[in-house]
């Protein structure tokens, strides 16, 4: 006997891009130079050399891509703007070109009938910014807040639904920690005060947002990969809430008032200096929502036992992964829903991202029958139902992504998208997952 997964009325399902990632148009109609244009033109940075120059090209062909957004039937599209085609030094001169172009896109979605979910920093610092000291350096937090106030006094009469920063952690820490990311800096010390002033800029553009779009609800996105214990053991435990500690901890603590997690600095031997009077009381200014970004989880061992049996800190079960070779643990996201929602009040919650990578390829009809995508998706939503079952405030969803697109470091060899894009000819192709989800819209739920 087949039961059925249902969600209630109202739920926002939706889908997701970022500007770096999808626009392309890097240099077009005044838009300033991005530390990702730096670090994607530096030869061995991003694999295969792929860059975000042209990406899917939306910055042209943003007409196509509402009508397929129209036709898969979402009720809601998250997308961000690029700072730099707003402000393309950073601050001072407001680009009204830049500012036309997302004005457009907003006019059209509202046209679509789909409710735009603005994200307002999604990893695309202006150059002159980094050259005068990027996030690591206080004033950037200045900058964003004027780059905020610019942006929501242009959008902020139509755009109710706004996000200040996506991911913060991998900003701070893939950016200026690990160098992955750009703009490719290796400093711990920088990484801790870039985290700090990224939420510092969270925190002072608040009031801006409201001021500049009445009603608006307002809120931040974390990337949230909950830790689990290897073993039972006391060391393992611990490992594991320092896996999350010094993660998702270290964004979520200061954003109730709680401060940071005293036993991360400890750890890293961070100071913290860079915190000033007031700094974590704005901080903990009341969010509308959370939006969480869910792809997987990690196990954690204790250092100790993992030198003594000569074994990874962290593990991934050898099964059952993405592409990025994440471990597919729906589980995970029923889990991360229900904990943040025993250990904080957030008004509501939404999954602003959450897909998988897939080797995805046309067929000789043409088509991308990517079923393991599909799968993926089932899941995660049968676990995203459950959530509400249980009480948690889950208010709707986002798939990554709305289209295949360019992947940061991994360029454009990635495919996350519920629409395959052909990067020689820019050619768009729903995928199965797309028909797929366009029927669980419909329908609101699926028959199991
Ligand atoms: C999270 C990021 O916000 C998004 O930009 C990225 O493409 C996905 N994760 C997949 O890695």
């Amino acid at each position: 006997m087949s039961s059925e997964v249902k969600f209630p009325d109202g739920f926002v399902w939706g889908a997701a891009t970022a500007a770096y990632q999808i626009e392309g148009g890097w240099n077009e109609d005044g838009r300033g130079e991005s530390i990702w244009d730096r670090f994607s033109h530096t030869p061995g940075k991003v694999l295969n050399g792929d860059t975000g120059d042209v990406a899917c090209d939306h910055y042209h062909r943003w007409r196509e891509d509402i009508a397929l957004m129209k036709d898969l039937g979402i009720k809601a599209y998250r997308f961000s703007t690029a700072w730099p085609r707003i402000l393309p030094q950073g601050r001072g001169k407001v680009n009204p070109a830049g500012l036309d172009f997302y004005s457009r896109l907003v006019d059209a979605l509202l046209e679509a009938e789909i409710t735009p979910f603005v994200t307002l920093y999604h990893w695309d610092l202006p150059q002159a910014l980094e050259d005068q000291g990027g996030w690591p350096a206080r004033e950037t937090a200045a900058a964003f807040v004027e780059y905020a106030g610019a942006t929501t006094r242009a959008l902020g009469d139509r755009v109710k639904h706004w996000i200040t920063l996506n991911e913060p952690f991998v900003s701070a820490f893939v950016g200026y920690r690990d160098g992955r990311h750009a703009p490719g800096r290796t400093s711990l010390e920088d990484s801790f005060a870039a985290a700090h002033h990224l939420l510092l800029a969270h925190a002072h553009s608040l009031p801006v947002i409201r001021q500049n779009a009445a009603g608006a609800q307002a809120g931040i996105v974390l990337d949230i990969i909950p830790a689990y214990p290897a073993s039972v053991s006391a060391e393992d435990q611990q490992a594991a809430w320092m896996a999350r500690a010094a993660h998702h901890l270290w964004f979520l603590e200061p954003l109730v008032g709680r401060g940071y997690p005293q036993a991360v600095a400890d750890y890293f031997k961070m100071k913290l200096e860079f915190i000033q009077p007031g700094d974590l009381n704005a901080m903990a200014a009341p969010l509308d929502f959370l939006g969480v970004n869910y792809y997987t989880r990690r196990i954690a061992r204790s250092a100790e036992i993992a030198e003594e049996d000569n074994l990874p800190v962290t593990v991934t079960a050898a099964q059952h992964k993405t592409e990025m070779g994440w471990e597919i643990y729906p589980q995970g996201l029923l889990d991360v829903l229900v904990w943040l929602n025993e250990r904080y009040t957030f008004p509501a919650l939404y999954i602003t991202e959450n897909g998988g990578a897939f080797p995805d390829a046309l067929d000789e009809k043409g088509q991308v029958l990517d079923e393991d995508r599909v799968a993926y998706l089932r899941e995660h939503f049968r676990m995203s139902a459950a959530a509400i079952q249980e009480g948690v405030p889950l208010k709707g969803y986002f798939a990554w992504s709305l289209m295949d697109n360019f992947e940061w470091g991994f360029g454009c060899s990635k495919r996350f998208g519920l629409i395959y894009v052909d990067y020689e000819s820019l050619k768009r192709t729903p995928k199965l997952s797309y028909a797929w989800y366009r029927q669980v819209i419909r329908q609101n739920g699926f028959a199991d």
